[in-house]
């Protein structure tokens, strides 16, 4: 006998992971550059050179040192280093006991929703949300999501809708600003709006409710946009980073989690923190990229492309007709499809060989989710396609 529900996680793979084996199939078959494969966030652009000349300069260190463990928070020159960083861009003032490297955001997040997991706890989120997170709050850590529903206008959050999920077990509110899919960020203004109710509900419950920001397209945002500092606005907010789309290092699996001293018990709050990594078995973030990221911290890969990718799709698929919310970071964008079915919208694509994901896996039905982290004359190549799938609903 073994875990049905581990084992139904394995089998059903999500429906990013399948189109992507689907497209290396079809690669196969008809030729990597005859498929356009807008399924994955995996990026396209190198990682600056300041990644190569840290490796070329750590190769040299003592090997033991570089590929041991380290403490399961990670090495503690790292951690300040990257707590620096923090300080100089947020004029903040944390310490490396404030950070937890991590194996990426995926991980940060599941340590994150196990520590703060307590039983009948919710956890709400922002519909279109990232796939991953119902698996890590439901499967990972035992807790319920609670989702609020899409604002199709503007992917902005629906406070009357988020307040009447709150609620005396509200654990925490997820929130991904620049968001994926949608590509939408909050403002300075809807933080604030967003902070305010979380402090008036969690002085009405008795207990804080936890604002986790989920971060890893921080830097990812155009049009000269900046993205607000979370802690700023709302105390009991915690960080989850990534490194693996600013310095496009996905597969290195590199980031941490930020816990301000300022959180509510935020002496506990670190320590379960520690435990949840622990029953995880994450042992210690790689070692050699806890190096690496301290090293390059706050420097980011040439994220230029991705503005014209943006430009190039965005102007292309609304002259064909298709709408769309222009994202203002990440690297997605978030249309709707043709028709209401956006899986039957999904599979008709496939005939032209354009991988999108349907909007239903991120909670929000009637869309597609179209990653353009590719080269930019494949969007050039693709936008034909698009007009020929759009043709066929005219
Ligand atoms: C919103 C969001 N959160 C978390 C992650 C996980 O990122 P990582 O590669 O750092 O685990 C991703 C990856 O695409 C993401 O899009």
């Amino acid at each position: 006998m073994l875990s049905e529900s581990m084992a139904a996680l394995g089998k059903r793979r999500s429906t990013i992971r399948e189109l992507f084996e689907y497209g290396n199939r079809r690669a196969a078959e008809v030729g990597r550059e005859n498929v356009f494969d807008f399924s994955i966030g995996n990026p396209n652009v190198p990682a600056p050179d300041a990644v190569r000349q840290a490796l070329l300069e750590l190769v040299d260190e003592d090997p033991v040192r570089l590929h041991g463990y380290t403490s399961a928070q990670g090495d503690a020159a790292a951690r300040a280093a990257l707590a620096d960083s923090l300080n100089r861009r947020f004029g903040t003032r944390y310490t490396a006991d404030c950070l937890y490297l991590t194996a990426g955001a995926a991980a940060a997040l599941s340590a994150v929703f196990k520590a703060l997991s307590c039983p009948g706890d919710e956890f709400v989120l922002f519909a279109p949300y990232f796939p991953e997170y119902r698996c890590f709050i439901e499967s990972g850590a035992g807790a319920k999501c609670v989702v609020v529903p899409p604002r199709i206008e503007d992917f902005q959050i629906d406070f009357d809708a988020l307040e009447a999920r709150l609620t005396v077990h509200t654990k925490a509110v997820v929130i991904n600003s620049p968001n994926n899919p949608s590509g939408a960020v909050y403002s300075e203004g809807t933080l604030r709006a967003l902070a305010a109710m979380l402090e008036q509900k969690s002085k009405t419950f008795g207990h804080p409710i936890y604002l986790v920001s989920d971060e890893p397209y921080r830097e990812i945002v155009y049009d000269g946009l900046t993205v607000p500092f979370v802690p700023h606005f709302y105390q009991d907010t915690i960080v989850c980073y990534s490194y693996s789309k600013s310095l496009s290092l996905p597969g290195e699996r590199i980031g941490y989690i930020l816990v301000p001293s300022e959180a509510t018990d935020s002496a506990d709050l670190y320590a379960a923190v520690c435990g949840a990594g622990r029953v995880l078995g994450y042992v210690c973030a790689p070692s050699l990229f806890q190096q690496v990221a301290a090293k390059c911290a706050g420097q980011t890969a040439d994220l230029s492309v991705y503005a014209e990718n943006r430009r190039l799709l965005y102007d292309g698929l609304t002259a064909m007709g298709y709408t769309c919310v222009k994202s203002d970071g990440a690297f997605y964008l978030f249309p709707r499809t043709l028709e209401a079915d956006d899986t039957a919208f999904s599979e008709r694509a496939k005939k032209y060989d354009l991988l999108v994901v349907p909007g239903s896996d991120f909670g929000a039905p009637g869309h597609m989710r179209i990653s353009y982290c590719v080269q930019t004359d494949t969007i050039r190549r693709a936008l034909p396609l698009f007009e020929r799938l759009a043709a066929e609903y005219r």
